[in-house]
């Protein structure tokens, strides 16, 4: 049998143990969670070393051939989808927690480890991996650095890229950047980890990662929130800012919208409150000194009460209330289920805009679309709204419609287009809501100086020329 040059030298090269073609893998998944269509690629890579991965990359630089790099698939803008034409390389087989150095407080990976089982390395080393997303026991390292993901405790610890001391990169030409330090202060020349983090599989395949790990909290207080109105919500993360003494490590707010939807459609979850309210907040806050920390924050809460700031709240009284309380956050996964064409958004604005840009949203969808079903939520406290829209038998000019909507209110507020989740192929053709042409310009010029065959993921993040 005859394959295409570049196949027949990635076998010889790489052996059929790293190197599966088209025939032995056209069953396997060729699409993330974006609900954007994938096709079976050309051949799958399952790279064991760096060494490999370098070598792959070289030959595919050689034969000007498109790759797509594969983490766990849980991306949600289309950035692991393949192409017929295109090659897969999934880390699955990098996946080694490598060492924990408890004096520097790291923890160096392979990028193919899920993030539950780093969270897990560090918790058995007496430390607590930041980073938490409800895609945890799928969704890799490489995956999060590439997207530079957010999640649920932003707020206190920041994203990805904030958890990232040093990276290792293979770049298109199958070179290998080593920059696995473990040092916090490093101005040495450009910061090219932070060129790499958030670039989507487009620049170079992070391969190993030095990640910073924190002290764990002993004590983590959590409130589920009812409140009247925007203003309450905002006053509500100031003062919990300002009065805790250790802030909040995550402000999660959701719409009577969202959490109407779930508790009608979600049999699992219950309400935390038995009252209805114009907005919900889920609270937490982390502290070092467990019932000191629940005291002051009872307290915090009360005071908030007595002020008019909460009409109603439940505080968590055992671990296994917050869990449920997160349940009915993280009830999200259950959508691809619960709505197979919803269309999805992830957009940030300022904090202060947030409450009038989401009920202008709101109330232009529902005013053409009478049928559609709307969901708002969000990481609050980092001005990261998600929206949920369902249009009953929307056709492909219908999403486009939405789409157009949705993102010319973001670009009349100046937001962004992506949060959290990355532009992807979902995004591309509004990347220049939220970035100018002369950044676009700068990016394209990155891009052709890092990757001059364009092989790095095609068709993703950049906008067609
Ligand atoms: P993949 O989907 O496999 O890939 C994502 C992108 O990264 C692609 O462009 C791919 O080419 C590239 N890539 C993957 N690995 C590498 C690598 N090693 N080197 C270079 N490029 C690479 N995201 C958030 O930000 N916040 C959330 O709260 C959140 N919640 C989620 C909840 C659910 C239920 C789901 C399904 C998803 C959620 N996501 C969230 C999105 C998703 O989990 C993240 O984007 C995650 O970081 C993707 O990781 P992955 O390994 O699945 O990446
Ligand atoms: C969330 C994902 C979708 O926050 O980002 O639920
Ligand atoms: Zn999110």
């Amino acid at each position: 049998m005859s394959y295409p040059d570049v196949l027949s030298v990635l076998l010889a090269e790489l052996g059929d143990d790293i190197v599966s073609l088209h025939a032995q893998i056209a069953e396997r998944r060729s699409a993330d969670w974006s609900g954007l269509p994938g096709e079976a690629p050309l051949a799958l890579l399952r790279p064991r070393t760096t060494a490999d991965v370098s070598r792959a990359l070289a030959i595919c630089h050689r034969f000007r051939q498109p790759l797509v790099v594969q983490g766990g698939l849980t991306g949600l803008a289309g950035g692991a989808c393949t192409g017929a034409n295109d090659i897969a390389l999934s880390l699955e087989r990098m996946r080694e927690i490598e060492a924990i150095d408890d004096i520097s407080a790291t923890v160096t990976v392979q990028t193919g480890a899920t993030l539950e089982a780093v969270q897990e390395a560090a918790t058995a080393a007496g430390f607590m991996f930041a980073l938490d997303l409800g895609a945890r026991g799928s969704c890799t390292i490489g995956g999060n650095l590439a997207t530079n993901a957010g999640g649920n405790r932003v707020i206190k610890y920041g994203m990805a890229r904030d958890q990232v001391l040093g990276i290792e990169v293979v770049l298109a030409d199958g070179s290998v950047l080593d920059g696995t330090h473990k040092m916090v202060k490093n101005n040495a020349g450009y910061d090219l980890r932070h060129l790499m983090i958030g670039s989507e599989g487009t620049l170079g395949i992070i391969t190993r990662a030095v990640l910073r790990l924190h002290a764990q909290a002993a004590g983590v207080a959590t409130a589920w929130c009812g409140l009247a109105d925007y203003d309450s919500v905002t006053r509500l993360l100031r003062r919990a800012q300002q009065c805790l003494p250790t802030g909040v490590s995550a402000f999660e707010v959701m719409w009577p919208s969202f959490t109407g939807y779930m508790f009608a459609n979600v049999p699992a979850l219950r309400s935390p409150l038995d009252t209805q309210h114009q907005f919900y907040v889920l609270m937490e806050s982390a502290g070092a000194d467990g019932p000191q920390h629940q005291q002051a924050f009872e307290n915090f809460l009360g005071e908030m009460f007595e002020s008019g700031v909460i009409e109603n709240a439940s505080l968590a009284q055992s671990q296994s209330d917050a869990a449920s309380f997160w349940h009915v956050r993280d009830a999200t996964a259950e959508f691809p289920i619960l709505m197979p064409d919803l269309i999805a958004f992830d957009v940030s604005f300022a904090i202060a805009d947030i409450g009038r840009a989401a009920q202008q949203t709101d109330a232009a969808l529902r005013a053409r679309w009478p049928e559609s079903t709307v969901l708002t939520y969000g990481h609050l406290g980092d001005g990261n709204l998600h929206l949920i829209v369902q249009v009953p038998g929307a056709d492909a000019a219908t999403v486009d419609a939405v789409e157009s909507l949705v993102y010319g209110i973001v670009r009349e507020y100046r937001g962004s287009v992506s949060a959290e989740h990355g532009i992807g192929a979902k995004k591309r053709n509004v990347l220049g809501y939220t970035r100018s042409p002369a950044e676009l310009a700068a990016m394209r010029a990155v891009k052709a100086a890092l990757d001059p065959h364009g092989i790095l993921n095609p068709g993703k993040v950049l906008p067609a020329a």
